[in-house]
């Protein structure tokens, strides 16, 4: 595995005439990450991961400076799982004078967009220059973060960009936490709690399976999460997917969004509801 942290190391590790698979993230590695890597794996004939710790999708009062980071584990990790180029670069490397930024015109305001303003123009900057410099024939990205996907996704579109974006399913712990770098600011006790999150969310899918309305739901979905210790509602919301839009007849696909905040962490959790 090649280990390379400037523009131009990066440009002379990278392979021509060979498809690349690229699996972005900020580090702090887990079998969700990991899991990203074995499609790409599976995809391409060479696989490219980044580790960066984006600082323009933090807000003001996020958690930057606390982002939990580990390069040597990372770097094992990565390693052990077959990846050939580690991508490591400095914030003065990705944000060279810092003059532009992608800004995302629809679906940004909704769930985390609503609570964390400003978070997807920084997610979808990064993302535009790391493929930029890349070029990946095709970059993976979890369902975890399923309103990251759908901003990529239509952002790839939009700009034309000449990538394969690759959908992967959330990978969770047996208890059915989603696993995720935050959770290791959870507390024993809140760890137990937080599973209760998936299985509100399966409720829901359930709910929604025998034919109950949205709104009502809904409203079961909030109740139960309300009954969760310790820990407040920032969202709980239904949503048409990929288009973020509100449930229409037409919807096909719902998006079962959550985001419930603990004493040191906020978590995300989510499942997909097919119609049919
Ligand atoms: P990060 O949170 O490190 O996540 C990197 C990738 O791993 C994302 O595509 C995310 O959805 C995926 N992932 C995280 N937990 C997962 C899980 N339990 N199951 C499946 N996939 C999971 O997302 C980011 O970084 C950043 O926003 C980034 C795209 C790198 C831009 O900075």
């Amino acid at each position: 595995m090649k280990i390379v942290s400037t523009v131009e190391e990066l440009r002379i590790a990278l392979p021509t005439n060979q498809t690349i698979g690229f699996v972005p993230t900020m580090g702090y590695l887990h079998e969700g990450h990991m899991s990203l890597v074995e499609n790409a794996r599976r995809e391409n004939d060479v696989v490219v991961m980044s580790i960066f710790v984006n600082p323009t999708q933090f807000g003001p009062n996020e958690d930057l400076d606390r982002y939990p980071r580990d390069f040597e584990r990372d770097e094992k990790l990565a390693r052990d799982a077959g990846v050939d180029v580690l991508f490591y670069p400095t914030t003065e490397t990705m944000y060279p004078l810092d003059m532009a930024r992608v800004t995302v015109h629809h679906g940004a305001d909704v769930l985390c967009g609503a609570s964390r303003p400003g978070h997807f123009d920084g997610v979808l900057t990064i993302v535009s220059k790391l493929f930029n410099l890349v070029q990946p024939t095709r970059a993976y990205f979890g369902l975890k973060d399923a309103q990251q996907v759908a901003l990529i996704e239509g952002y790839v579109r939009d700009y034309f960009v000449p990538v394969e974006i690759r959908r992967c399913p959330i990978i969770r712990e047996e208890t059915g936490l989603a696993k995720s770098s935050r959770n290791v600011y959870l507390s024993d006790v809140e760890t137990v709690e937080a599973s209760r999150i998936f299985s509100a969310l399966t409720m829901a899918r359930e709910a929604l399976d025998t034919g109950q309305q949205v709104d009502e739901v809904k409203r079961q979905l909030t109740e139960r999460l309300n009954e969760i210790p310790n820990s407040q509602i920032d969202y709980v919301e239904l949503v048409d997917y990929p288009t973020l839009g509100a449930v229409s007849s037409d919807s096909t696909e719902l998006l079962l969004a959550v985001a419930i905040q603990f004493e040191r962490a906020r978590l995300i959790d989510n499942v997909i509801w097919k119609k049919g």
